[in-house]
C-alpha cells in the first residue's frame, strides 16, 4: 500500500518522480506529494486526489531540485487530505519523509516529541518520522535516521531528504519493500518495480533492517546498526513495454488478454516431451518429497482462491490431506503443524504483509515453506525454501486476473511434481495432465474469443445490486473468485456459495429477477448442479450458466449460457475465470466505475 519514489542526480528530479507515482498509483491513490531539496528548504507540494491532482498544483507552484522524493498513498492514520498527504516535514520544514506501512507506537512517540515542543500538522502516523529524526539529528543524517528507526515499532519502508544534507536520500526498510535502482550519474528509489523499468533495470533490493545512503554517483547499503553491506546487483527481468496499458482502455482489460501468453510463459520449460513436470527451481530432495504429510495453503484474496483450487490439486493428485487458509488468520489460529507439513505460499506480488507474516509463522514452526509468486526477488520469494515463479509479467490493476490464472496453473505443476517424485501417479495418469496443461493457453485464447456476449450481460448485471454466485467442487472456488472481482471494481454486491448450501439461509434472498451465476464445469456433481439451479429458477432468478464443452442438458436451465472449450475439470478454474474477469470489467464499465484504481483498494496490501 502507498508508494515511494526518490531521485538523485544531475537532472531536476520532478519528471522522475511524476512518472513514477504514476506507474505506482495502483499501490494507494487517494493523496500524493513531492518534496525536492533546493538550498536551504525542503520544498513540498501535496494534495488530496491522485497524481494528475498533484500535477496540476505543480503547474501553478513549480518546484524544482535534483534530489527528490515522491509518495502516493492509501490512508491507514487519518483521512485523505492535503494534510494527511505525504511528504511530511519536522518542525523547521528542513527534514521530509515519505514512508508507507505503519508505525505502531506512533501516539506514544508523538507523545514524547509533543512534550518537547515539536509541533505537529497532520493525524498521521508517519509525522512523527521527520519530528524524530530532527530530535536525534547531531550533523549527520544518517546516524539520525538510524536512531530514529531503533524507536520505531511496526512495518514501515522510509525515504528521507534534508536541506542539511541535500545530496542524499537516506531510506529504510522494515518490513515494507524499498528497491534502489542504479542509473548512470543518477540514482533511483521505488517502493515497486514498475516506478524503474523506464530508467533501469539494474536494481538493489534493500532486505529488512537494512538503510540505503544513495547519492548520485552511489549507493552505500548499511545495517541500522552502521555496518555496510555488501550487496549484489539484481537485473529485473520485465520489459517496460509490459507495464504499458499498450493500447487498451484499462490495464485490467489488457492483462486479461495477455492471459493466453501468461499462462504459456509460465508453462515454459517445465512440461518435458515424455510429459513430465520439470522444474529444475525446486531443491526439494526425494526424501523430502515423501516426507510430507499435509499440505498448507495459505494466501490472501484472490491468491486464496487460487489456493482453493490447489487444495484439490494437492489432495486428488498427491493423494495428501490439504487444508487452504487466509493469511490473516493462519498465523493466529495456532494450526497443529507437525513433522512433514508444507506450506505452500501464494502471493501475486510476494510482499502481502499477511502472507509474509504466514509465512515466517510456517517457517518458525519448522515447515518447510514453497511460494509461489510473480515477482522475482520479492519478500516471499527471498524467504521461501523454494519458489515457483507465475511467469506472468507486471500486474498493474488492482483486480487480479492473469496473476491469478497463472498461480492455478503454477499449483496444479506444484502438485504433478511433488506426485511425480513420490511415485504416486502412473505415467499415463500424468502424461495425462500434462497434454491438458499443454493445451491451456491456446483453450484460454479460445475462451477470450468466445466471450463477445459477455459484454451485453454485463450490461443486464450493471443495473442489480446484487448478483450471487454458485459452484460445487473447484467451481465453488471458481465463484469466490467471480463475486470478488464484480464487487472490487463494479461496486455491485455479489456473493459466492457453494451450491448445495443456498437452502441453508441465503436461497431467502433469491427473489424475481437476482441474477444467479451458475458454474457448472464438474461433470461428477452435475446432476446435483442442475438441482440448486432449479431452486433458484423456482424462486424467479435469473441464471447465467458458465460451462463447459461437452456438459449437456443445461440450455433449458439457464436464461444465457457460456461454455468455455473442455480441459480436464481440475483446470476448468482457469478457463472459467475469464468470462467472469469480463464480466465484472464490463459491469464497471458500464456503471462508470474506475477499474483499475476501484476505492478503498491498493494493489499490494503490506499492511496487516
Ligand atoms: O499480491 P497478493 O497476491 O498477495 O495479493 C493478495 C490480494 O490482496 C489480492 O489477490 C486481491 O484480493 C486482489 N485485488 C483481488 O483482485
Amino acid at each position: 500500500m502507498c508508494g515511494i519514489v526518490g531521485y538523485v542526480g544531475d537532472r531536476t528530479a520532478l519528471p522522475f518522480l511524476i512518472d513514477g507515482l504514476k506507474k505506482l498509483e495502483y499501490r494507494g491513490y487517494d493523496s500524493a506529494g513531492v518534496a525536492m531539496v533546493d538550498g536551504n528548504s525542503a520544498l513540498v507540494e501535496k494534495c488530496e486526489g491522485r497524481i494528475q491532482a498533484l500535477e496540476e498544483r505543480l503547474l501553478h507552484n513549480h518546484i524544482e531540485g535534483k534530489v527528490g522524493i515522491g509518495h502516493t498513498r492509501w490512508a491507514t492514520h487519518g483521512k485523505p487530505s492535503d494534510t494527511n498527504a505525504h511528504p511530511h516535514t519536522d518542525c523547521a520544514g528542513e527534514i521530509a519523509v515519505v514512508h508507507n506501512g505503519i508505525i505502531e507506537n506512533y501516539a506514544r512517540i508523538r507523545e514524547f516529541l509533543q512534550k518537547r515542543g515539536h509541533v505537529f500538522r497532520s493525524e498521521t502516523d508517519t509525522e512523527v518520522m521527520p519530528h524524530l529524526i530532527e530530535h536525534y539529528y547531531e550533523g549527520n543524517l544518517e546516524k539520525a535516521v538510524q536512531r530514529a528507526a531503533k524507536d520505531l515499532h511496526g512495518s514501515y519502508a522510509m525515504a528521507v531528504v534534508s536541506t542539511k544534507e541535500p545530496d542524499k536520500i537516506v531510506a529504510v526498510r522494515n518490513l515494507s519493500p524499498l528497491i534502489v535502482g542504479l542509473g548512470q550519474g543518477e540514482n533511483y528509489l521505488a517502493s515497486d518495480i514498475p516506478a524503474l523499468l523506464n530508467h533501469t533495470r539494474e536494481t538493489i533490493v534493500l532486505e529488512d533492517g537494512e538503510m540505503a545512503v544513495i547519492t548520485r554517483d552511489s549507493v552505500r547499503v548499511l545495517s541500522l546498526s552502521g555496518e555496510e553491506r555488501e550487496k549484489n546487483t539484481f537485473f529485473v527481468p520485465w520489459d517496460p513495454v509490459q507495464a504499458e496499458r499498450g493500447g487498451y482502455p484499462h490495464f485490467m482489460l489488457k492483462e486479461i488478454h495477455e492471459q493466453p501468453g501468461a499462462l504459456s510463459e509460465t508453462l515454459r520449460g517445465r512440461l518435458s516431451p515424455d510429459g513430465r513436470v520439470v522444474l529444475t527451481e525446486m531443491t526439494m530432495t526425494e526424501a523430502e518429497a515423501l516426507a510430507i504429510n499435509r499440505v498448507f495453503l495459505v494466501a490472501c484474496g484472490t491468491a486464496f482462491h487460487a489456493g482453493m483450487v490447489g487444495k484439490y490439486f494437492i489432495e486428488r493428485i498427491v493423494g495428501i490431506p490439504a487444508e487452504v487458509d487466509l493469511a490473516s488468520e493462519f498465523r493466529y489460529r495456532n494450526p497443529v503443524i507437525t513433522p512433514g507439513s508444507l506450506l505452500v505460499v501464494v502471493s501475486q506480488s510476494g510482499e502481502t504483509a499477511d502472507t509474509l507474516a504466514a509465512l515466517r509463522e510456517g517457517k518458525a514452526r519448522g515447515c518447510r515453506v514453497i511460494a509461489i509468486t510473480n515477482v522475482v526477488g520479492s519478500s516471499v520469494a527471498r524467504e521461501a525454501d523454494d519458489v515457483i515463479y507465475t511467469w506472468a509479467g507486471p500486474e498493474i490493476a488492482v483486480a487480479s486476473t492473469k496473476a491469478y490464472t497463472t498461480q492455478v496453473e503454477a499449483l496444479s505443476l506444484l502438485a504433478l511434481y511433488i506426485a511425480q517424485m513420490r511415485g504416486h501417479m502412473d505415467i499415463y495418469q500424468l502424461n495425462e495432465y500434462v497434454m491438458h496443461l499443454r493445451m491451456l493457453p491456446r483453450k484460454a485464447q479460445e475462451t477470450l474469443e468466445r466471450c463477445a456476449p459477455v459484454q451485453e450481460l454485463a450490461r443486464e448485471l450493471a443495473a442489480h445490486d446484487d448478483v450471487f454466485f454458485i459452484g460445487r467442487g473447484v467451481d465453488y472456488a471458481s465463484a469466490l473468485e467471480g463475486q470478488l472481482k464484480l464487487k472490487e471494481i463494479s461496486y455491485i454486491h455479489a456473493e459466492a456459495y457453494a451450491a448445495g448450501e443456498l437452502k441453508h439461509g441465503t436461497l431467502a434472498l433469491i427473489t424475481e429477477n437476482v441474477p444467479v451465476i451458475a458454474l457448472a464445469t464438474q461433470k461428477e456433481v452435475l446432476e446435483k448442479m442442475i438441482s440448486n439451479i432449479t431452486e433458484v429458477r423456482a424462486r424467479g432468478a435469473r441464471v447465467i450458466i458458465i460451462t463447459a464443452d461437452g456438459l449437456e442438458g443445461l440450455d433449458e436451465y439457464s436464461s444465457s449460457i457460456i461454455r468455455v472449450p473442455d480441459t480436464h475439470p481440475l483446470l476448468m478454474p482457469v478457463l472459467t475465470a475469464i468470462p467472469q474477469q469480463l464480466l465484472a470489467y464490463y459491469a464497471a464499465v458500464y456503471r462508470g466505475c474506475d477499474v483499475d484504481k476501484p476505492r478503498n483498494l491498493a494493489k499490494s496490501v503490506t499492511v496487516e
